[in-house]
């Protein structure tokens, strides 16, 4: 019994491990958790060891990409102030450039001037400059917008200050769009209280009011849901310096569906967030054919059938609306009740142009 019939969903925040991190995640597993939640194309994440910000270590997650995924995949190419001047090479093969303004897991950052403004000259004005900006780093990305007049794309906003000024900088028309995550949209610091590590991640769950602030920009300010899957070991979290982040690809689906059912957001809008918007802001193609089934019977998120290598999810336990029964991928029957049935590398990767 099918309840509801849904279009590929596009994750555009996915870290995928590869190279450097593959006890965590490898495009196989990682593209395989994408399915089992309905999400047919993935934009992975630079943060990887080394980062993606050479020719060399792009081709290298490339490979491992094009022999491994099983659903389609697009990569980020990163910033970095000693290889910016390698921008123009490693554009080509990378759908977009991240650009981390603040501390989070891996050592990829931005803290002066000068390697932003090479970023904004140099990085291909029609592929998309994307910003890790917690706080004030948010008024710094929308003044490079307003300055180089080029599009900037927020990541996982968590604050009621930071939608707030994305919302005044939308109000005044610069160029600039922005993601939640599911677990910045339903659990806050109380969780991470509650959970300590389990829930702990970049940015750190807000307070009530930022998750309210959250809900009431979600029909408005808000273009896209992200998971921003970010999957550790159980044994990485239980060490002395357990690293931010948790997994997503599984749950973002139930999580937003139930939320529709609960009536807190239309099925129209999480299509909008979670494959429309994406779609539209990062300029990716259209996968034929391409659909994702959901059955509408209440079910509860369990650690132990999912398919990423970390193996844990910190909404264990908690009851959703239904779950993904079924996912089509260009005609082929790609995931069905528990079940992944594509093969590694029939994944496509993302054409870009240069
Ligand atoms: C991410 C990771 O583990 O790579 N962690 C996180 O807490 N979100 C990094 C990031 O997206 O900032
Ligand atoms: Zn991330």
């Amino acid at each position: 019994m099918t309840d509801l019939i849904l279009p590929g969903l596009i994750d555009v925040h996915t870290h995928l491990r590869v190279p450097g991190g593959e006890h965590k995640e490898d495009f196989a597993t990682g593209t395989a958790a994408a399915l089992a939640g309905g999400v047919t194309m993935v934009l992975g994440m630079p943060n990887t060891n080394p980062p993606l910000t050479t020719p060399q270590a792009m081709q290298t997650a490339l490979d491992a990409a094009r022999r491994d995924s099983r659903c389609d995949v697009g990569l980020y190419a990163g910033a970095s102030s000693a290889d910016s001047y390698l921008l123009p090479q490693i554009a080509a093969n990378a759908v977009a450039l991240k650009i981390y303004l603040n501390d989070t897991f891996g050592k990829l950052r931005v803290d002066d001037v000068p390697t932003l403004a090479a970023c904004f000259e140099t990085w291909p004005r029609h592929k998309l400059i994307a910003m890790h900006a917690e706080k004030q780093s948010v008024a710094v990305g929308i003044g490079l917008a307003a300055a180089y007049d080029r599009h900037v794309h927020f990541c996982h906003i968590s604050r009621r200050e930071e939608i707030e000024l994305i919302a005044k900088a939308k109000e005044r028309g610069l160029p600039v769009t922005c993601e939640v995550t599911p677990h910045h949209l339903l659990m806050d610091v109380s969780d991470y209280e509650r959970m300590g590590v389990w829930a702990d991640m970049r940015p750190v769950l807000g307070t009530p009011d930022d998750v309210a602030a959250l809900w009431e920009h979600l029909n408005s300010t808000v273009d896209c849901v992200a998971t921003d899957h970010a999957p550790h070991t159980s044994a990485e979290k239980r060490s002395a310096t357990p690293p931010p982040g948790v997994a997503g690809l599984e749950t973002a689906l139930p999580l937003m569906l139930t939320a529709v059912a609960e009536e807190k957001l239309s099925l129209d809008r999480v299509i909008e967030l979670m494959h429309t918007n994406p779609r539209r802001i990062f300029n990716l193609p259209e996968q034929p054919d391409t659909r994702v089934e959901f059955t509408l019977q209440p079910t509860t998120i369990r650690n132990e059938t999912m398919f990423s290598k970390c193996g844990w999810t910190p909404f264990a336990g908690r009851e959703v609306a239904g779950y993904v029964s079924r996912v089509i991928l260009r005609g082929t029957t790609v995931y069905e009740n528990g079940i992944v049935s594509a093969e590694p590398g029939s994944g496509h990767l993302i054409p870009t142009s240069s």
